[in-house]
């Protein structure tokens, strides 16, 4: 078993060791492939089951397993998150309407290691305002990322995504967050989107963790319904996510869930 790889830091995050990059390279690429690979099948009346049915066999047919099916009683291989859900929409019948926005998040194992990562989909013709939604999200996620060397904070990384949602008048969910993952699916530490800087733990060469910021028109509040996963907005605003799975290098980052095709952004 390759269990417990690595040391602890005195805030309980895992610091993997140099080889244990390939691991995760491994299983980021193929969730980012099949999220490459479900772009096609994203068009207006579409439904949110068929997607996680085809994301169900392209992870069997990689010979991976699937980490969300069977986690905490979650039954599928992906969420999808429409319109004003959060995170954690749950696939099923609902057809896909002209100019929905949808996110989509895949959490594979390979060889033991997690690849967890999540972009946006458009349903036909992409609506003003929330083009502007999603690029805004995007950028933000970059914007932690590049945050991401030794010796910075995780309050960096969340002051930098907070400071640049919010500078364009849009809000950053606080009730979820990003997380340490490796060979674990969540670990500490929680990566928040907002915060100070200079604040949290220290980053070191060697953690891996996700960036994932939820992104809203409106207020940042959310509500979890009655089947205890779909989160949305409080206020129905629109919302957008993106995710990558990253490692911490001797001098940045390293992204393991980089998009094979280059579609990691929805027009671009
Ligand atoms: N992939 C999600 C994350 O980014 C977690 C989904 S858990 C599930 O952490 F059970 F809802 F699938
Ligand atoms: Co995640
Ligand atoms: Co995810």
């Amino acid at each position: 078993m390759k269990e417990h790889r690595g040391r602890l830091t005195k805030d309980g995050i895992r610091i993997y060791e140099q080889d244990d990059f390939a691991g995760m390279h491994a299983a980021g690429a193929l969730a980012a492939q099949i999220l490459d690979d479900i772009a096609q099948h994203v068009f207006p009346g579409q439904s949110t089951g068929v997607l996680d049915g085809l994301i169900t066999q392209m992870v069997e047919d990689a010979g991976a397993t699937s980490a969300t099916i069977g986690y905490k009683g979650y039954q599928h291989a992906s969420c999808i998150s429409v319109n004003h859900v959060v995170c954690h929409g749950i696939p099923g019948e609902k057809k896909l309407k002209d100019g929905d926005i949808l996110n989509v998040d895949v959490t594979v194992i390979v060889d033991g290691w997690f690849g967890d990562t999540s972009r946006m989909y458009v349903a036909g013709k992409l609506p003003r305002k929330a083009e502007r939604l999603i690029q805004v999200t995007y950028d933000a996620l970059f914007k932690g990322i590049e945050m991401v060397k030794p010796g910075n904070m995780f309050g960096d990384i969340g002051h930098a995504i907070q400071a640049y949602v919010e500078a364009h008048r849009m809000s950053v969910v606080r009730d979820f967050c990003g997380h340490g993952l490796g060979q674990v699916f969540h670990a500490p530490p929680n990566v928040l989107h907002y915060g100070r800087p200079g604040t949290g733990a220290v980053l070191e060469e060697g953690m891996f963790f996700t960036i994932e910021p939820m992104v809203n028109l409106g207020r940042p509040e959310t509500k979890t319904l009655a089947d205890d996963w779909t989160a949305v907005t409080r206020d129905k605003s629109l919302s957008a996510q993106f995710e990558h799975s990253v490692g911490v290098t001797a001098d940045g980052f390293d992204i393991f869930t980089l998009s094979p095709g280059g579609k990691f952004h929805p027009t671009y």
